[in-house]
């Protein structure tokens, strides 16, 4: 099925990139978001975005207008009626999205693809709310979308095999590689990479190893692009605190358990890049 027009629900972070994706890609899309300034915010990062990539040579000036020209903001879903699929990336919370999967199941025909983006909630669980599930599929991108050239593809329970396989060709369209992974917590980036970050903090904590020599060994041993304690500020360190408490209860398995000094840091509110102050300090 060709895909020409998508609804990308949710314009935070998250939605505001893969809105950005898929115009870049000749898709037209339909951004919604319960709040209509978070939406219009959305667009006009996006603006500055391609501003920058102009800036830089990356994009021909008069191909910026076409991109932005390509997102309509809607203020109701019913508006986006004749999307050929849906990408849902709102707030994660699994209570929320089910009911807006149930509001999505009423409104699109069954044949419409709803994809989540979610990073932790089960695909499964999300597909309990709708009335056809084997069109609910995880396409769990990386933040930020417009340039990170991973998908993740979940597969939920019930998802078929024609969701599976129109999510994959979407993800390649636009660029990216599609992985496919089962529905299990973490999927397969977070589930290796935030605890190797916890480790990372292990090490820290009981001096090991200082900073720097950690970061460093990563990257020469590793050849990682950065080490994991300037990745954990990037990430935030509330958010990998997070991943790690639903990885431990969710795999009901201490191995996960985060380490003492990443609660420590969220209650100084030493949150990484976000916060000015993690491992490192940022002005
Ligand atoms: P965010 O907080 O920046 O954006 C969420 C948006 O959802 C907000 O603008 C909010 O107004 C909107 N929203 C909340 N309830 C809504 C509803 N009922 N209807 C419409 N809009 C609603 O969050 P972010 O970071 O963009 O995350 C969105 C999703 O993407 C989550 O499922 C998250 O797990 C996932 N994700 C986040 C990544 C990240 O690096 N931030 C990476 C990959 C996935």
């Amino acid at each position: 099925m060709e895909i020409k027009n998508i609804l990308v629900a949710g314009a935070g972070t998250m939605g505001s990139q893969i809105a950005q994706c898929m115009a870049e890609h000749k898709i037209d899309v339909f951004l919604f978001d319960s709040s209509m300034e978070i939406a219009r915010n959305a667009v006009s990062k996006i603006s500055e975005r391609l501003q920058r990539s102009i800036d830089s040579k990356q994009l021909r000036t008069q191909d910026k207008q076409k991109i932005l020209g390509r997102i309509t903001i809607i203020e109701d879903v019913h508006r986006a009626r004749s999307a050929d699929l849906v990408i849902e990336a709102i707030v994660e919370d699994l209570k929320i999205k089910k009911s807006f999967f149930s509001h999505l199941d009423k409104i699109f025909s069954k044949d419409v693809v709803l994809a989540s983006n979610t990073s932790s909630l089960r695909i499964s669980k999300l597909a309990e709310a709708v009335n056809y599930p084997e069109r609910v599929v995880g396409m769990h991108f990386f933040n930020p979308a417009h340039r990170m050239k991973l998908v993740e593809v979940v597969r939920g329970e019930k998802t078929s095999e024609d969701t599976i396989r129109t999510i994959k060709a979407l993800a390649e369209f636009i660029g990216k590689t599609p992985v496919e992974v089962k529905d299990k917590p973490g999927f397969i980036v977070n589930r290796l990479l935030i605890p190797m970050i916890n480790e990372a903090v292990i090490l820290f904590e009981e001096n090991i190893a200082d900073r720097d020599s950690i970061d460093t060994a990563m990257k020469l041993g590793a050849g990682h692009p950065m080490g994991p304690l300037a990745l954990a500020d990037l990430i935030g360190i509330d958010v990998c605190l997070n991943i790690m408490e639903n990885l431990e209860k969710q795999l009901n398995n201490v191995k996960y358990a985060p380490c003492k000094l990443l609660r420590q840091m969220l209650k100084d509110n030493k949150l990484g890049k976000k916060t000015g102050q993690g491992f490192y300090s940022y002005k």
